[in-house]
């Protein structure tokens, strides 16, 4: 992505595109999404291909990612390949080689980065995004990659996750949501099922404290999880944020 002044006036938008292009060789398209609301959202439904192609490849981990314009991806991918090798080893906590466990949830999946780089780990991977492009790059990066126990699921992560955690039976889920955090619904219904360990990526410290607060104390049926350790990362130097990975297991 480059940072460009906006177009002088009468400038149509395709020669606006056309002059980024020759100005900017590295890019590979330039593209225009419409976006009408004005809430925290970012992207709307529509982008429309002025130049060029509407996806870039990245590798992190000997994979290649297919990642379109409005796809969710970790900007600082050097600080992923970190954030990759936390989860891994407090997925390997128990037993350091080998597949640990017949299935994994990735809640708020994106372009499928932790399920795809941790598909080794479980017989059947499941990840769940509410952005259609994200999903349709992860399912492309799983072919390409010749991984095969991956299963993305369209739709909202409060929609989706009690039917899954009842039919599918996840021992471990990992949650990475967006700043807002999870749902009291969604933890509750993680309490309420048999998994017996959480990773919950954050970016946000507060939503964090108070998601974690839910899973170790608010449980109506006792069956509580506990904190093992919580690692933060810094994904974005420079800047106050700071990004927390924890593992709870079930008590
Ligand atoms: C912080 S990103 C994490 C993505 C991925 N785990 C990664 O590391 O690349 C959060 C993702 O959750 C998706 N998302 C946000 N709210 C959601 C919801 N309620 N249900 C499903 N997906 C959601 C966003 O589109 C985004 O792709």
């Amino acid at each position: 992505m480059v940072a460009v002044e906006m177009p002088r006036r009468g400038v149509s938008t395709q020669d606006f595109a056309k002059e980024i292009m020759e100005n900017h060789p590295e890019l590979v398209g330039v593209c225009l999404n419409i976006n009408k609301n004005t809430t925290n959202v970012i992207y709307g439904e529509k982008t429309i291909v002025l130049k060029g192609r509407e996806y870039i490849f990245e590798k992190i981990k000997d994979l290649r990612f297919k990642i379109s314009a409005t796809s969710f991806f970790q900007i600082n991918t050097e600080q992923a390949e970190k954030l990759l090798d936390v989860i891994d080893e407090m997925i390997c906590r128990d037993a350091p080689s080998g597949r640990l466990y017949n299935v994994f949830l990735d809640a708020y999946c994106g372009t499928g980065l932790i399920s795809l780089c941790l598909a080794k780990y479980a017989n059947k991977v499941i990840g769940i995004e509410e952005i259609k492009q994200s999903i349709d790059d992860a399912i492309y990066s799983a072919r390409d990659n010749g991984i095969r126990n991956t299963k993305f699921i369209l739709g909202k992560v409060e929609n989706k996750i009690k039917e899954i955690l009842e039919n599918e039976k996840p021992e471990i889920v990992i949650l990475d949501p967006p700043r807002a955090g999870c749902t009291k619904k969604i933890l509750e219904n993680i309490i309420n099922s048999n998994v017996k360990r959480i990773i919950y990526v954050s970016c946000n410290p507060t939503t964090l404290a108070r998601d974690l607060d839910v899973l170790c104390r608010d449980a109506p049926s006792g069956r509580l999880y506990e904190i093992k350790s919580i690692q933060p990362l810094d994904m974005f130097p420079h800047t106050y944020h700071i990004e927390c990975v924890c593992l709870l297991e079930r008590i």
